[in-house]
Order: structure tokens, then sequence, then C-alpha cells
């Protein structure tokens, strides 16, 4: 078994293989004069495991080009972030529903496909081979050990996002909550954790996607006013569209920590031990 990867997938790539005690496949990528994408792969073995987060439009061409490359080979395709999938249903009128385009588009030359932290589970229908999830709740729950922080606050930013909370906490028995968002007028709201006081304690905001960072940003805000002693986040995918990382750190945000489904320099969780662990049982 080898591993191979798009650019942007490097490093955990690498991480994986290490872990898996096998190689990466140099893969040599460029361009076209027109703008195509090219590449060409190092030696394939029978069995491929294929890392590559769709982060963009191009990671998800050399995602497909990778995939037939490897044509000779078994694949398993693993998809540590998959953009697109927030687009899982047709809001309005005339929409694709974009996170089906990518599964179909994904799924053909594969035989299995797994994804981290999926935005909702019901997309790994779309693949038209076995997808499964991975949740890095645990992982982000070692790394807020880490932290040392004296009874910790972990704050879902959402309801939605409680189940996800409830098991980062419970790697250190810890308090856990969601927010509330109450609107006060037309421009104001009141963002409070449901159940719990955030008064002189430190408190981490988890969730599965930082973007925008808006709900976070208003959040952390907030959680000062009501006296919060310190306030740090923690996801798993890191997008940061927007200068969202550094307006996160402008309202006094201790740390934006993510994992490594898309590489950054905050990128302090790796999903290498869970993809390695679940590639080994599969
Ligand atoms: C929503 O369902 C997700 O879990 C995240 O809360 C959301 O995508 C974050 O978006 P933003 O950073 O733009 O507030």
């Amino acid at each position: 078994m080898k591993v191979i990867c798009t650019e942007k997938s490097q490093v955990l790539a690498t991480q994986v293989a290490k872990a898996l005690k096998t190689k990466v496949v140099d893969v040599n990528y460029s361009r076209f004069p027109d703008g195509e994408h090219y590449l060409q792969a190092g030696e394939i073995d029978d069995e491929m495991v294929i890392v590559g987060s769709v982060v963009d439009n191009d990671s998800l061409v050399q995602l497909m080009l990778l995939v037939d490359a490897c044509d000779t080979a078994t694949n398993r395709l693993v998809l540590p972030y998959m953009a697109y999938a927030r687009q899982d249903k047709r809001f309005k009128a005339g929409e694709p529903i974009s996170s089906r385009v990518v599964a179909r588009a994904l799924s053909p030359g594969v035989s299995e496909v797994m994804t981290v932290n999926i935005h909702d589970k019901e997309v790994l229908k779309s693949f038209s081979v076995p997808a499964h999830n991975l949740s890095l709740a645990k992982d982000i729950g070692s790394y807020i050990r880490s932290l040392d922080l004296d009874n910790p606050l972990i704050l879902a930013p959402d309801e939605g996002a409680m189940v996800f909370a409830e098991q980062v906490a419970s790697v250190g028995e810890w308090e856990y909550d969601h927010l509330e968002k109450t609107r006060l007028s037309g421009v104001e709201v009141r963002m409070t954790p449901r159940q719990l006081s955030a008064a002189s304690r430190s408190v981490v905001i988890v969730d599965d996607i930082i973007s925008t960072g808006g709900t976070i940003a208003t959040a952390a805000a907030m959680l000062y006013q009501q006296g919060a002693k310190d306030v740090f986040t923690a996801c798993v995918h890191g997008v940061f569209t927007g200068g969202a990382y550094v307006r996160l750190m402008a309202t006094g945000i201790r740390d934006v920590i993510c994992s490594d489904t898309i590489e950054r320099s905050c990128s302090r969780i790796s999903a290498a031990d869970r993809i390695a662990e679940a590639l080994r049982k599969s």
C-alpha cells in the first residue's frame, strides 16, 4: 500500500503514510500553457490511498486526475475536508446540490471514501461507493487538555454543534453548553450560554468549521462582556475566509486552533492518526 496526495494535503498525507509505515508516491504537478492541470505520478502500488482535501476547485481537479492516474490500483479516497458539502440541498429553485456533484465526480475509480467531520452525514449517501465519516472531537479534546485550563467550559456556537461539543468535553469530563442567540432589535443580538455562566471561566468554543468566523467573533466579544476570563476557539476545518483569522484574534480570543484537514500554520491538531487507524481497520 502507498499513499498519494494533492498539493494542498502534502503534510497530512505524509503523516498518514508515516503512521501506516508506508511511502508517499512522488507526483510532479504542473500546468499546460493554457492553465489546465497536468500531473505525473511515480510508481503506483496495487493498493493506493489517495489523500486530498477539496479546499478549492484546483484541488478537486487534481483529485480527479490522481484517481485516474491510479486506475491500475484499488483506491481508497480520503477527503479530509470536502468543500461544497454545505450546499447539500436545493435551498432555492434553480440551485444545484453541489455536494452531490462533488460526490458523483469523485466516486468512479475508488472503492471506498472517508471524510472527516463532514458538515452533514447525509452527504455520504451521494457517493456511489461506501463512504464513512471520522470525527476529530476527541483529538480536539486532547488538545484542550494539553492547554491545562482550569475547569474550562466547552461551548458549541449553536444547538446543532452540541453533540460535537459534548464529545470534545467528554475527554476531560468538562462542562459543556451551547450558545443561544436572542435578537434584541433589528441590529442587536445577544449571545449567552443557554444554561451555564461564562463569568470568570476559561471558555473554549468548538465547531466543525470556521468559515467567515462571524458567529464566533460575535460570541467571543459577548462572552468577554459577560466576564469570561479567556476565550479560545478550536475547529476541525479552518477555512478562514475573507480575513476571518485576523478578525477572530482582534476580538481578544486567546488562540484560534484548527486541524490539518486544511493545512494552516495554526493546524495544531492532526487528523493523521485517526485516518490511519480507520484505514487499518477498513
Ligand atoms: C454550520 O452549520 C457550521 O457548523 C459552522 O458553524 C459554520 O459553517 C461557521 O460559519 P462561519 O464561520 O461563517 O460563522
